[in-house]
């Protein structure tokens, strides 16, 4: 009686697979191996080719990898990139243009392009949504049309490239691996796999140099490898290349201009600390250095100029300011949401796939094979007033000649101004800037002359990060500044933990009133810097307080 009642209410368990659906996921995916840190690679292949993700092709997935739907739905749900859909939901448009509305775009109009190009085009073909900085910001505003970035943007423009229809990201063309080797490139980590360089001498020439991680924390590298190298083996490298935080280009341009400077600095670096496995993590708005990426380390491999131990990995972000977190970029990097650690313990012990793990940015070894060639003076003599080496700031806003401007590390804003930037725009006056991104808080004119390199802004409660400096005037509301801040920070909040993912959004209500509440401001803001597990809640709080304590007479 009881097998009969089973057989007839017989269903299988779980989500039905989609045959169709299976063997076109295996299809796309079939050039790659089939492993689950790789399953964020699969989604986008399946994205590029569907212009969506259909939940049939989640369940092919988690068929594929055997793991669950929900821990591949809520991957694909997490990443701004990824469209998820219902299967038998109504197509999204051929064509997606994303819109930056972070900080400079906004000044220079991003609001009014947005309504533009959604009046303007046809909205059965084009779906015009908002992004987050892309790296342009020397050219605001800024858009992507598919994969194509348009700068300096107008209704005008945008339709002119919907119209050729070439979608593709535009080809860089830097100082090629020719170039590079007649200048003696590449002769640093020959000298190292032959044994002529040794580690302790390295370790020293970079403590000497004085060179920092320039991803925004500031710590000493040489130390990081030495750290590292305590550790057991095997170890492993990871390369940030995700540039997301609002006003940051500079890596944007010495990858375009220099790729293989940055190569061998990486690869000095993996040898230094015995990685065999390499990870460059790059973010999707930089598609046009990716792939030249994978032809550049083609080139360096068929001319023998990396040993055949050592195997380069590269993952692509899928549009998530989090996974720049080196914890979160970890996660995304094992196939993930970009949900940032607790630390202790730190990445340099249990990192990418619990191993430890020796993170930079891609600035930071950009500089290894210079400081190793021309010796720790050359970089450390080029700071000012004590501070030592060169700094990047990507300046962007109401300057005449924005830019990467390579200074003197502990230069003043002012300097940086006059000295670099050509001054403000005609008919703009000088308010404000921010000395570090979204994050670092915002500076009045009347501290323009503060020495800008990192520890150097704490006491005023700022931070110079990643050198991100925008530049405000008296065309700008810097109430209205603070505000585009904190709603990047709530957009981009992982959600994890309470005092982030709710506080940047009472922030914003708060700060859209006519009247500001000095003191229920601070009681939040001071929950969030202490309540929060990553930098992000933490420093969401700043341009809040840079204005109840700098631009009083702006409340
Ligand atoms: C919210 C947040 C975003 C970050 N974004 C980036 C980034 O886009 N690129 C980067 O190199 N570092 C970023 N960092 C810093 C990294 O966590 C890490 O300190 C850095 O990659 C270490 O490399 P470095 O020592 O060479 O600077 C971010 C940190 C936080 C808290
Ligand atoms: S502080 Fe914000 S971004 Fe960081 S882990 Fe918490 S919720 Fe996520
Ligand atoms: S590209 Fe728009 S703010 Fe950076």
């Amino acid at each position: 009686m009881l097998d009969k009642i089973k057989k007839n209410n017989f269903y299988p368990k779980g989500r039905n697979i989609d045959e169709k659906a299976l063997e076109e996921t295996k299809k796309l995916i079939s050039k790659l191996p089939l492993k689950r840190d790789l399953l964020i690679e699969y989604l986008h292949l399946i994205q590029d080719s569907h212009k969506q993700i259909r939940k049939k092709y989640l369940g092919a997935l988690s068929h594929l990898l055997k793991i669950p739907f929900a821990e591949v739905y809520e991957v694909a749900s997490f990443y701004a990139h990824f469209d998820v859909l219902e299967d038998d939901a109504p197509s999204l448009q051929d064509i997606t243009i994303r819109v930056c509305d972070s900080i400079t775009c906004e000044m220079f109009g991003s609001e009014s392009l947005i309504k533009d190009l959604r009046n303007g085009l046809d909205s059965s073909e084009v779906r015009v949504v908002r992004a987050p900085c892309m790296g342009l910001c020397d050219k605001a505003p800024a858009c992507e049309v598919g994969h194509r970035h348009v700068t300096h943007a107008n209704l005008q423009v945008v339709e002119k490239v919907v119209k050729e229809r070439n979608f593709h990201p535009e080809k860089v063309i830097g100082k090629s691996l020719e170039e590079y080797i007649s200048d003696g490139g590449y002769q640093i980590l020959q000298k190292c796999y032959e044994g002529k360089l040794s580690i302790d001498f390295i370790i020293n020439e970079l403590n000497q140099s004085g060179l920092k991680g320039m991803g925004g924390a500031g710590f000493p590298s040489g130390q990081k490898w030495k750290f590292v190298r305590l550790e057991k083996s095997p170890r492993l490298m990871t390369i940030n290349g995700d540039e997301g935080e609002p006003g940051t280009f500079k890596d944007k341009l010495y990858l375009e201009q220099n790729i293989h400077q940055f190569f061998e600095g990486m690869l000095i670096a993996a040898w230094a600390v015995e990685a065999k496995d390499v990870y460059i993590y790059m973010r999707d708005e930089y598609p046009e250095i990716r792939l030249r990426m994978f032809e550049e380390l083609d080139k360096i491999k068929n001319n023998n100029l990396i040993d055949n131990e050592t195997t380069i990995h590269i993952r692509r972000g899928a549009g998530a300011y989090i996974c720049g977190e080196e914890s979160a970029m970890i996660e995304s990097i094992e196939g993930k949401r970009g949900l940032p650690r607790h630390k202790p313990p730190f990445v340099s012990k249990v990192g990418l796939f619990g191993k430890p793990t020796l993170n930079h940015n891609i600035e930071t070894v950009f500089w290894v094979p210079e400081i190793l060639k021309k010796g720790h003076a050359w970089f450390s003599k080029q700071g000012k007033r004590d501070f030592k080496g060169p700094h990047s700031f990507s300046v962007s806003g109401r300057v005449k000649k924005p830019g990467v401007k390579l200074a003197p590390a502990g230069i003043s804003m002012n300097e940086l101004l006059e000295e670099y930037c050509g001054g403000m725009l005609d008919g703009h006056k000088f308010t404000g800037y921010l000395p570090g991104g979204a994050s670092g808080g915002i500076l009045p004119a009347n501290m323009a002359d503060i020495p800008l390199d990192f520890g150097t802004l704490d006491k005023y409660g700022c931070f110079i990060g990643s050198g991100a400096v925008v530049v405000f005037s008296d065309k700008d509301d810097i109430k209205k500044v603070a505000i585009n801040l904190l709603k990047f920070f709530n957009d981009e909040s992982c959600g994890q933990c309470t005092p982030c993912r709710v506080g940047t959004e009472k922030a914003i209500k708060l700060m859209e009133k006519n009247i500001w509440n000095k003191e229920l401001m601070n009681e939040l803001i001071k929950t969030m810097s202490d309540a929060s597990i990553c930098g992000l809640g933490q420093a969401a709080g700043n341009p809040i307080s840079s204005v109840l304590k700098y631009f009083k007479k702006d409340l």
